[in-house]
C-alpha cells in the first residue's frame, strides 16, 4: 500500500483528505490530533504499522505491515446522532462484518459492542473515541483494525480471546486497499440507517451469543451474568437476570459463560 495507490482507490468516495504512514504510533492518536486541528468529515488516517496501537479497555493492538488494515475515520456526528454516540462503535463493527460477508462470502458475527468474529475467533476490533472541548463535541474517531492475512494473527499466548484472519476462511485473494474501499463504502451507506430500528434489528441478527447465558465484565471489577437479549436503540447491551429483570449496560466485555 502506498499514497498513490490509495489516492486512486479512494477517488470515487467522499474522502476529503487522508494521511498515510508507513509507521506511526496509533492512527487514532494521529486522527484525534487532526480533529483538534479541524479535520473535515471522512478524513482518514491509515498506517501499515503502529508502534502504539490501542485497543479497548487500555489494551494494545498490533498491526503487522502488509497483512492487516489499520484505519481511523474522522466523523462529525449530526445533532440527531449526538444523542446516540454509542451507536458509532456498533456501526464500525457491523460495517466490517458486512464488508467481510459481501466481499469475501464469509459468514461473520459481531460480539457486542464491536468485535468481529469468524467461526468464533476475533478478526477485527474497533476503538471509537470522541474529542470534546467542554460540552462541545469536536469529532469522533472510529479506529478499525482488521486481521487480513495469516501474519496478522497474534500468537495465542496472552490473548483474551482466540484470533483469526479473513484469509484463513476464504480462497479469494485479499487486497488491503480494495478491502479498505469496500469498508468505507459500507460505513457511509449503513450510517444512513444507523438511527432507524432496522439497523439494530440487522445488528441483532448477527449478534454472537444471542439468547445465551453470558458473563459481562463491566470494568469496575464487576462481572455480571445473565441472558443476552439484545441491544437497545442507544447501542447498550440488554441482559436479563434469573429473576426476570432486565438491565442495560453501556460498556463491557462479553464472554460466553461456561456451563
Ligand atoms: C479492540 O479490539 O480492543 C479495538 C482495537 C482497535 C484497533 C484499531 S487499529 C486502528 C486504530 N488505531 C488504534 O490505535 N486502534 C485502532
Amino acid at each position: 500500500m502506498n499514497k498513490e495507490m490509495l489516492e486512486y482507490a479512494l477517488d470515487h468516495l467522499p474522502i476529503p483528505s487522508f494521511r498515510f504512514f508507513e509507521e506511526t504510533d496509533s492512527t487514532n492518536t494521529q486522527a484525534l490530533n487532526w480533529v483538534s486541528q479541524g479535520a473535515p468529515e471522512y478524513s482518514l488516517v491509515i498506517a501499515e504499522k503502529q508502534t502504539a496501537g490501542r485497543g479497548r479497555s487500555g489494551r494494545s493492538w498490533v498491526t503487522t505491515p502488509r497483512s492487516s488494515l489499520a484505519v481511523s475515520i474522522i466523523l462529525h456526528p449530526t445533532k440527531f446522532e449526538i444523542g446516540k454516540l454509542g451507536l458509532f462503535s456498533l456501526l464500525g463493527g457491523f460495517s466490517v462484518l458486512k464488508m467481510i460477508e459481501d466481499s469475501y462470502q464469509v459468514n461473520a458475527q459481531v460480539k457486542w459492542p464491536n468485535d468481529v468474529l469468524i467461526e468464533n475467533k476475533k478478526t477485527a476490533g474497533i476503538l471509537s473515541e470522541a474529542l470534546w472541548q467542554g460540552e462541545t463535541l469536536q469529532g469522533i474517531v472510529l479506529g478499525i483494525g482488521i486481521n487480513l492475512l495469516t501474519p496478522s494473527v497474534p500468537p495465542p499466548d496472552g490473548l483474551l480471546f482466540p484470533a483469526t484472519c479473513i484469509q484463513a476462511h476464504c480462497d479469494r485473494e485479499i487486497d488491503q486497499i480494495e478491502t479498505l474501499a469496500c469498508l468505507l463504502e459500507t460505513i457511509i451507506k449503513l450510517r444512513e440507517s444507523m438511527l432507524l430500528p432496522t439497523f439494530i434489528n440487522h445488528y441483532e441478527e448477527k449478534l454472537a451469543y444471542m439468547d445465551q447465558i453470558i458473563s459481562l465484565d463491566t470494568g469496575e471489577a464487576n462481572i455480571i451474568s445473565g441472558h443476552l437479549v439484545g441491544v437497545d436503540e442507544y447501542g447498550n447491551v440488554r441482559i436479563r437476570f434469573a429473576d426476570g429483570n432486565e438491565k442495560i449496560f453501556p460498556i463491557g466485555d462479553i464472554k460466553l459463560r461456561p456451563l
